[in-house]
């Protein structure tokens, strides 16, 4: 019998899992399934055992493990900074960071996030109607905040927003990956020399001045970082804003419920990021040792793939699933920015840069819709974080 393939893709509605997967999830659990590479790896699929995996120790993130998973030909050990190793080198690493990323950091980050925001919104009332809500607002926003969170200038975002794009999709040549991922390397270690020079008060010149001058962290550790920073900062985000948006837009009711009390934004951008679930790649982790999940027993040295848009439907956890609701009690229970010791660092200023944009987008267009389509519009298949290449609006 043949084996699923991965990616699976979502040819049903553009919101939901990939059908295949979500089978798998109303069946055996886990299933195996086959890589671009002809190798194999387990897909994991329901949300109780997704959580258990990524607390579990046996399970390995380290991406210099033998045998550990390729998710595409481009995708390489290189941009393997903290996100792909274990305690207690990820931690170590990860707490250089944390004080960037606390709550209390996003929350003093609103009235740049909002400026940011208005100046894009007016940007985007000057343009239209009809206007692209990805390059005109869902894409740079968050690569604005990101830039500037980390002491990038943002007259380099296209050199940023185009590496990313190469090294994070499906349909990238290992060398044209490894070819973005220098490029991007060497620019922003040269970046890390001018910050040297002259520190600001940013995230590359607190680790070039504190650490790497310290002897804590070697030059290409530091650029790693600010690479994954890069790329985790602003496509996980966009995506999410235009797929809530384009999600809203189909239900209207609950749009009007939106405008009409603001403060149901925060429950809101909870559901989307449940019922879109961007990180469609599935996160991946290798066993260490020989483990049963869902009744199967895995040996040590194979992969699984956790795939999170399945675990944010699965009805055992969240009732009708399938459906849509910003009522829903918004406790972030959903996988969207994954568990345990690799969950998401972004998580706080992701919420707070996706409750600014849809609200502001909500009360300053009052009758924003999309300008085609929701069938017609391109969607994101080929990337590992889904969204929209382009989300046509009017109002
Ligand atoms: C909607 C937006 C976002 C989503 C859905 C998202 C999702 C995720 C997920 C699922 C992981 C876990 C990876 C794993 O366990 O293998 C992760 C890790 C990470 N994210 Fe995000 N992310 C978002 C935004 C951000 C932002 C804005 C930043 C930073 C500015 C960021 C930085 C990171 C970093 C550094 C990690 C690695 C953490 C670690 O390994 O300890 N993310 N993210």
């Amino acid at each position: 019998m043949s084996l699923p393939a991965y990616p699976a893709v979502r040819t049903g509605c553009p919101f939901d899992p990939a059908p295949d997967y979500s089978d798998i999830r109303d069946g055996p659990g886990i299933a195996k399934v086959r890589m671009w590479n002809g190798t194999t790896a387990w897909v994991v699929t329901r949300y109780d055992d997704i959580r258990a995996i990524l607390a579990d120790r046996r399970f390995s993130a380290d991406g210099t493990r033998d045998g550990f998973i390729q998710f595409a030909p481009g995708v390489n050990a290189q941009v393997s900074t903290f996100i792909r190793m274990d305690d207690p080198e990820h931690a170590r690493l990860r707490k250089m960071l944390a004080r960037n990323f606390t709550v209390r950091r996003a929350e003093s980050m609103r009235p740049e996030i909002q400026r940011i925001t208005d100046d894009h919104v007016n940007r985007l009332l000057s343009l239209g109607p009809p206007a692209d809500l990805v390059t005109e607002f869902a894409l740079p926003v968050p690569s604005l905040v990101i830039s500037r969170l980390l002491g990038v200038p943002y007259e380099d975002a296209d050199l940023f927003q185009a590496s990313t794009r190469k090294i994070m999709s499906w349909a990238s040549s290992a060398e044209e990956a490894a070819g973005a991922l220098a490029e991007l390397g060497a620019y922003l270690s040269d970046l890390a020399d001018r910050k040297a020079a002259a520190p600001g008060d940013d995230v590359i010149s607190t680790l070039v001045t504190e650490r790497e001058s310290a002897g804590e962290l070697s030059r290409q550790q530091l650029v790693l970082m600010a690479v994954l920073l890069l790329i985790a900062g602003h496509e996980t985000t966009a995506g999410t804003i235009s797929l809530g948006v384009a999600a809203l837009t189909q239900h209207p009711a609950q749009l009007a419920a939106l405008r009409a009390d603001p403060g149901l934004i925060t429950g809101a951008v909870e559901e989307v990021l449940r019922y879109v679930s961007v990180v469609q790649s599935g996160l991946s982790r290798i066993a260490t040792e020989d483990v049963e999940i869902c009744g199967q027993a895995l040996t040590a040295g194979e992969n699984v793939i956790l795939y999170l848009p399945a675990a944010n439907r699965d009805e055992k956890v969240f009732s009708d699933a399938a459906k849509f609701d910003i009522h829903r009690a918004g406790d972030g229970r959903h996988l969207g920015f994954g568990f345990g010791p690799h969950q998401c660092l972004g998580m706080s200023l992701a919420r707070v840069e996706i409750q600014i944009a849809i609200r502001t987008l909500v009360e300053r267009i009052p009758t924003l819709e999309l300008a085609r389509p929701l069938e017609e519009l391109p969607f994101r298949d080929e990337m590992f974080v889904y969204g929209l290449h382009e989300l046509p609006i009017t109002w």
